[in-house]
């Protein structure tokens, strides 16, 4: 404990332990009168918070609640969140946060982070320097360009960095510490968000691709001189950006993408576990994505690695994955596609018909990544469920109404034969009396381990490797029986034991290719248990 007391000791969100500061650290940090007379346990306190939760009326406000008990206690917001991960985290992140950043101006209360601006371009270096701590060793960075499904929310995207960080010590135990938020502020280009009196954010439009990539260049200098083992998480980046930026860096510092290698790494897990219900090879299966933005383009690179990884060269895996966009089918003809979309435009049929070109490129995968809800029809998955005996079908989009369909009409339209996940979760299915189980491809089982495995190993570069361990290690948690029901990810609830051992593989992925810049320990998993952090008042 550090020398704070009184009041002071009360407000640090580190130190504070409230009503469980018993009396002999009362009477010594000078608290006696400051607290009620009883000493409590953690657990105590555990409940009380519980029981307050009981009576917020809805998501936001108790992402309102748990935010201020963040800002309160620390020990105490995590214990809370750790009675029930898989309920607190749609409340810490997706869904909720989602509400929270449009509200953002207008429920904020403390940074909780840094915020670097163009207006403090030339002084990145400095500004990094009033940052508490020195050994930061992951940043979560955002422009807020385009925050989960409701584009571009400028300053108040913070809250994703800020949430996403909290996954990383809830899911995989990574001290909070050595994480910082941080909202690089470029503008916004939203009307609504400029002109409204409470917004925080600089008030001028986004500035040009070129401006943005200068600033981007000097705050990756300012980290790599304030931090140097720290590794960049770039999130929630407008989808060219966040392309071009993760292929300008990925070879070159510790970085990576969650919207482009976490989505597609816990994809690659689901795919994984559709080919053992399937008995097929990665590598043998065709894949057709509807969408081809960052999310589409992301899975697709991933796919194609893992397929690499099972054989095949660059071009066979790419030759095996197809998209088709707003305007139809990637193909040579088409005049707009983006250098990241190229590679998979394949010689085909010019067609905007989505179960045309299901009937000529016969995908044995179906990937939404569209944004626009309802769009696999009863014919689409017909067509799918004539070519396969059991069609995978992953409809990613979110939030819910965004689904390119529902759980319930994959099962119905294929007849129960679909291998079925949603970006979110969908309740339980019973068609005929038979139940089926669909599964929901969330990011966190991949991005707090992966985390947690690049802190321990200092890892030098986050290249595709790394997410595809770490999409096996998940996999390969989901039993026979899980699998059996067409489960494809582990229990949302047991996400702290899942992460853990996703991490020691990740880590180990991390030694083994040489990326580390520590030695490696005689045991990878006994490294990553001393470096977790737990939710307790230390002696
Ligand atoms: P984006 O806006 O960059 O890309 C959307 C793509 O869909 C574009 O290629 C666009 O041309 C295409 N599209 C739009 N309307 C279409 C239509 N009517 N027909 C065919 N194609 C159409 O978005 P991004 O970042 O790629 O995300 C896509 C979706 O994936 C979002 O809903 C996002 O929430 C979801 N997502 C899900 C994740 C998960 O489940 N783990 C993780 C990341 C994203």
């Amino acid at each position: 404990m550090n020398s704070l007391t009184g009041i002071a000791l009360l407000e640090d969100p580190k130190e504070n332990r409230g009503t469980a500061f018993n009396q002999a650290e009362r009477e010594e940090k000078g608290l006696v009168g400051l607290l009620p007379p009883v000493v409590e346990t953690l657990e105590n306190q555990v409940k009380r918070c519980l029981y307050q939760l009981s009576k917020k009326n809805n998501d936001l406000e108790q992402y309102i609640y748990l935010a201020q008990l963040a800002d309160d206690n620390q020990t105490l917001f995590f214990a809370v969140l750790a009675t029930d991960p898989a309920r607190f985290l749609k409340i810490v992140y997706d869904p909720t946060v989602g509400t929270a950043c449009l509200e953002f101006g207008h429920i904020y209360r403390k940074p909780n982070g840094m915020y670097l601006s163009m207006d403090q371009r030339g002084k990145l270096k400095e500004v990094l320097k009033n940052w508490p701590v020195g050994d930061v060793r992951v940043i979560c960075v955002s422009t807020g360009g385009r925050i989960l499904g409701l584009g571009d929310l400028g300053t108040n995207g913070m809250g994703i960095p800020i949430g996403k960080l909290q996954l990383y010590t809830a899911c995989a135990a990574v001290q909070p510490d050595v994480l910082l938020p941080v909202l690089l502020d470029c503008g916004t280009d939203n009307e609504k968000l400029l002109n409204d009196p409470l917004y925080l954010g600089l008030k001028q439009k986004r500035p040009t691709t070129d401006e943005l990539d200068a600033f981007v260049q000097e705050f990756v200098d300012a980290v790599q001189e304030r931090f140097p083992k720290c590794c960049i998480h770039f999130e929630d980046w407008k989808g060219t950006d966040a392309l071009r930026l993760l292929a300008r860096y990925v070879t070159e510092i510790s970085c990576y993408n969650d919207d482009i290698q976490g989505t597609g790494s816990v994809t690659v897990a689901g795919l994984y576990n559709a080919m053992k219900i399937s008995k097929g090879d990665l590598k043998d299966q065709r894949v057709l994505f509807f969408g081809a933005g960052s999310a589409g383009i992301g899975i697709a690179n991933m796919i194609a690695s893992a397929m690499k990884l099972e054989g095949l060269s660059e071009r066979e895996a790419r030759e095996r994955i197809s998209l088709f966009d707003v305007n139809g089918l990637l193909e040579p003809s088409r005049k707009d596609l983006s250098p990241d979309q190229l590679p998979y435009a394949h010689p085909a049929q010019p067609t905007k018909d989505l179960v045309a070109a299901i009937n000529e490129l016969k995908p044995t995968i179906l990937i939404g990544v569209s944004t626009v809800g309802g769009t696999f029809t009863q014919q689409v998955i017909e067509a799918m469920s004539k070519l396969n005996e059991r069609p995978v079908i992953f409809a990613l989009s979110n939030p819910t109404e965004h689904a390119e369909c529902t759980a319930e009409d994959a099962y119905k339209f294929s007849k129960g034969k679909a291998i079925y996940a949603a970006g979110v979760q969908f309740d339980p299915v019973t068609i005929d009396g038979k139940t089926y189980e669909p599964s929901q491809a969330n990011n966190f089982y991949i991005f707090p381990a992966v985390g947690m495995a690049i802190v321990a190993t200092e890892a030098e570069h986050v290249p595709d490797e790394i997410f595809i361990a770490a999409a096996k290690a998940t996999a390969d948690q989901v039993t026979d029986e899980q699998l059996a029901k067409g489960i494809l990810f582990p229990e949302q609830a047991d996400v702290q034991k899942v992460s853990h051992v996703t991490a020691v593989k990740s880590a180990e992925k991390i030694f083994e290719l040489g990326l580390a810049r520590i030695d490696k320990p005689e045991s990878v998993d006994t490294l990553v248990t001393s470096l977790e952090y737990k939710p307790i008042y230390s002696e």
